[in-house]
């Protein structure tokens, strides 16, 4: 079996994030998202891995090299233009073969890995297999109908209403059969290759296509809310531990303290992770906040957040619900404040409190 990683498309949820950075590689508790998932598929057993590109391809490249750190060999599948998740399969086809693999979304996390699921499809063989979760608004994913020994009997893309509330996972499998199905299925009204209309597509020519259903929690980071929620997540699962320097500081709860990190005066309460060469200096970071590597805080509260390498913050109190990119600078402004100054990229969100 292979594995098939979906790492290119734009991000446009995220902006201004995704204008420098891509969406499979901001970090929640200090690791790219993207890795979660290489580390899934590797403890699935699975090691041949494609890793389709777009846009951001060299930054995916560098930070994923040829995948032996996660025990995988990476080939990487360059996709010209975003056309859709079918679309995806369709370029990979030279190295997939006619192998049976596993499709995952880049941009999802499941967080009890993906090895049972890989499993049962294993043992059952059938043409697809996709995952689902019960989620309360299924509008803004794929939606499948099942039978109840266990069919998907149909399949809709973000349907404005939904015939069940069971959501697509961005984990699928798939025999060869799929192949015929994504050469068959039309764009989308959206423009795109669907991936539901591939599976979609199998069910209409009787080939089986049988559903997981999952009891465990998984997150498409898609936007901030979510991607602040993966944050929350993993912070939850870290095993707290201090290889920084810690000076008249309070350090409370689940907290990682990265070697060379540096906080001084401070009060850090858990869930949290402090990068390494970040410093604090007189603040109160956490409770579900990522300081990532080489940030500056000082005389600032941060808490629910994610700040990414190198960003400064100096006197901000309190600052929540964040999600800082890289080299950015926040100060305050000199008492009595006389009016905000901003410098901020296209599609920046903000939200003042005056
Ligand atoms: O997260 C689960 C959902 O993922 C499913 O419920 C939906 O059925 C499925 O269509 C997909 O919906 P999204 O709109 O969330 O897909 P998105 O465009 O975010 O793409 C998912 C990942 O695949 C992301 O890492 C980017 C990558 N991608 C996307 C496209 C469209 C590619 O590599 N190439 C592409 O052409």
């Amino acid at each position: 079996m292979k594995a098939l990683v979906l790492s290119g498309g734009s991000g446009t949820r995220l902006r201004p994030i995704t204008h420098t950075l891509a969406k499979q590689l901001v970090p929640v508790g200090n690791k790219p998202v993207l890795f979660h998932g290489l580390e899934a598929i590797a403890a699935a057993g699975v090691t041949e891995t494609g890793i389709v590109v777009g846009d951001t391809r060299a930054q995916i490249q560098a930070a994923v090299g040829d995948g032996s750190r996660f025990g995988l060999e990476v080939s990487y599948l360059w996709q010209r233009e975003p056309l859709g998740l079918a679309h995806a399969v369709k370029i990979a086809r030279d190295f997939l073969g006619d192998d049976d693999f596993v499709m995952y979304l880049g941009d999802n996390v499941v967080f009890d890995g993906i090895t049972d699921f890989v499993e049962r499809f294993r043992e059952r063989r059938p043409a697809a297999q996709i995952m689902l979760a019960q989620v309360d608004d299924p509008r803004q994913f794929g939606v499948a109908e099942v039978s109840a020994d266990g069919r998907v009997t149909g399949l809709q893309e973000k349907p404005r209403r939904p015939r069940s509330d069971l959501a697509v996972v961005g984990v699928y499998l798939f025999s060869s059969a799929i192949h015929k199905a994504v050469a068959e299925v039309e764009p989308s009204a959206r423009g795109e290759l669907e991936i539901t209309d591939a599976v979609q597509w199998l069910i209409d020519h009787d080939l089986r296509a049988e559903a997981a259903v999952m009891t465990g929690c998984w997150k498409d980071t898609g936007n901030v809310p979510d991607m602040l929620e993966v944050n929350r997540l993993v912070l939850r699962s870290l095993e707290p531990s201090s290889a920084g320097v810690v000076r008249d500081s309070e350090i409370n709860g689940q907290v990682v303290v990265e070697p060379g990190a540096r906080v001084t005066g401070s009060v850090v309460v858990g869930p949290a992770v402090i990068g390494s060469g970040a410093t604090v200096t007189n603040s109160r970071i956490g409770p579900y906040t990522s300081i990532a590597e080489d940030c500056s805080i000082a005389d600032s509260w941060i808490r629910d957040s994610i700040v990414m390498p190198r960003a400064s913050i100096t006197g901000v109190r309190p600052l929540e619900s964040s999600l800082i990119g890289q080299d950015v600078e926040i100060t305050r402004t000199p008492e009595p404040p006389s009016a905000h100054r901003l410098v901020l990229g296209d599609r920046s969100r903000v939200q003042i409190a005056s």
